[in-house]
């Protein structure tokens, strides 16, 4: 299962190695991966290219991938939300935020 995440670059080129050195980091992590961890640089210099196409080079390898804009805190959430609807999680107690009722 996967969602949201951007298309793939038909002229995705090179950075072979770097797509090496984050599978590598990545499999450390047995449970969840969060791949943004391994990724920083100036604008526009190709993370998010890399972490697209890392992404379509493994999505075998993974139960669920989850593309989770992090540009500011309402699209991290608006995206958890959305996965969390995909999941069928029921709504609980954490989904309530802030101190609502009573004290
Ligand atoms: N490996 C690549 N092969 C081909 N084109 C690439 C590659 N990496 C980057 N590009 C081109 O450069 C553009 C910018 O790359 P990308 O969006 O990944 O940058 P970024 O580092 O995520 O930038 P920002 O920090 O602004 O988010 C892409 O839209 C793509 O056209
Ligand atoms: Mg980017």
């Amino acid at each position: 299962m996967w969602g949201s995440i951007p298309p793939r670059n038909p002229n995705f080129t090179g950075r072979v190695d770097l797509l090496h050195a984050l599978g590598d980091r990545l499999k450390s992590d047995v449970f969840t991966a969060v791949l943004p961890s391994a990724l920083h640089g100036m604008g526009g210099i190709g993370k998010t290219q890399i972490a697209v196409e890392y992404i379509y080079q493994h999505l075998g390898d993974y139960d669920l991938v989850w593309w989770v804009e992090a540009a500011n805190p309402t699209h991290i959430r608006a995206s958890l939300t959305e996965l969390a609807k995909v999941l069928d999680l029921p709504r609980g107690r954490g989904s309530q935020h802030g101190r609502s009722s009573g004290s």
